[in-house]
């Protein structure tokens, strides 16, 4: 496959969502070339267990890139430990009106307001239902979300964990994203209990094995203050949920130069990085470590993900960066990653998870 350099500036000549549809399509079709980073095996001081799962390493690639669950394993072959699908709703919908990508260049971020453009449920538990047939191997994610006017938001969560319980490593719900009314009010105290307890309940009613229910997470944005992180924080270990991802796009606009730096829509890309940290190291100190979180938002180099993983985070997601470096920054962070590690004497990610908090 040429380098991304060469085909960057190509696909930058086209509208960001049409870029997007390009890459899937080259992904879909094997024309990207199954890639070769990942014919290296990993640095074995990369290589992490969370819950019951071993990950390769702790770089994954955050939802929203593979909303429709067509490129999962093209995209784990680039050498991420874990790829999540998603966000998927229960019917199929177009999401909101074009255009509805920016790219903001000069500030190396994005804005997007897609509102969960999604082919439906049944599309996406059948991609996953061909790669399990198939015996395919690496750890993938499924992130469900809602449909626009669902009467009962819980209900439509309900149903897609019930659906992809059994089809993916481990589940998410997305109760973040900034582009669907009301969604964010999801996090709220009370909701947000009575969402994951029926999460919860139709987890184990689907599961065919009780004893070994897949992981079940909420994604959450990372702009909550602390009082809305306490809430959080408490709810999800009452309920005994397994882990948290923090976070989603912000809605925050500190300013940026790029002409599109105001358009509504949630920010992501290294202009994150600050907040969403900040707030993924509360998340940890409220929830006392006893929670496995995936830290996401604004990673873009090696020493991006040792600072999430230090902050609290034994996971981390990117995507944005993707769109200005290509895949072959998958392999590069995992390169400086283990840099860090080793400069600081740690033996493995799981002994530097939280570390500034214990300075
Ligand atoms: C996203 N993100 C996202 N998250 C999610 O849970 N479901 C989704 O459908 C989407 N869709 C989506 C589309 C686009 C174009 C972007 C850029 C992002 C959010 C994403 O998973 C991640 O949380 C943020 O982008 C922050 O990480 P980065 O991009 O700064 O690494």
């Amino acid at each position: 496959m040429p380098s991304y350099a060469l085909i960057r500036p190509l696909l930058h000549l086209l509208s960001p969502e049409s870029a997007h549809g390009v890459a899937i399509w080259a992904l879909k079709s094997g024309l990207a070339g199954r890639a070769r980073a990942s014919d290296k095996a990993d640095d074995a001081l990369l290589a992490t267990r969370v819950w019951r799962l071993s990950f390769p390493n702790p770089i994954g690639l955050a939802a929203g890139f593979d909303k429709d669950a067509e490129v999962m394993d093209a995209m784990l072959a680039f050498g991420f430990g874990f790829v999540e699908a998603g966000s998927v709703t229960p019917m199929p919908q177009p999401g909101n009106p074009q255009p509805r990508l920016f790219r903001l260049d000069e500030d190396q971020a994005v804005i997007n307001r897609f509102g969960f453009n999604s082919k439906g449920l049944e599309h996406f538990a059948e991609k996953l239902a061909a790669r399990k047939r198939l015996g395919a191997t690496g750890i993938v994610g499924a992130n469900v979300g809602k449909n626009r006017d669902a009467p009962d938001a819980a209900a439509d969560y309900a149903t897609g964990i019930t659906r992809v319980c059994g089809l993916a490593d481990y589940l998410v719900c997305n109760v973040s994203s900034p582009n669907t009314p009301g969604l964010r009010g999801l996090q709220a105290r009370t909701q947000i209990e009575d969402l994951i307890n029926r999460v919860l309940e139709a987890r184990y009613n689907a599961a065919q094995d009780k004893n070994n229910l897949p992981p079940l997470l909420a994604k959450v944005g990372p702009d909550l203050d602390e009082a809305q992180c306490q809430d959080i924080a408490e709810v999800a270990l009452a309920t005994k949920i397994d882990g948290l991802i923090v976070g989603n796009t912000t809605i925050t606009r500190p300013p940026l130069k790029s002409r599109h730096a105001a358009e509504t829509g949630g920010r992501s890309g290294p202009p994150l990085m600050t907040l969403a940290t900040q707030c993924l190291s509360m998340m940890y100190r409220l929830t006392g470590g006893k929670l496995p979180i995936i830290g996401c938002g604004g990673v873009a180099s090696g020493k991006d993900a040792y600072a999430k993983i230090r902050a609290g985070a034994s996971l981390v997601q990117l995507y944005s960066a993707l769109v200005y470096h290509g895949p072959e920054l998958v392999a590069r962070i995992k390169r400086e990653l283990a840099s860090c590690l080793r400069a600081d004497g740690f033996q493995s990610v799981s002994d530097a998870v939280g570390a500034d908090h214990r300075r």
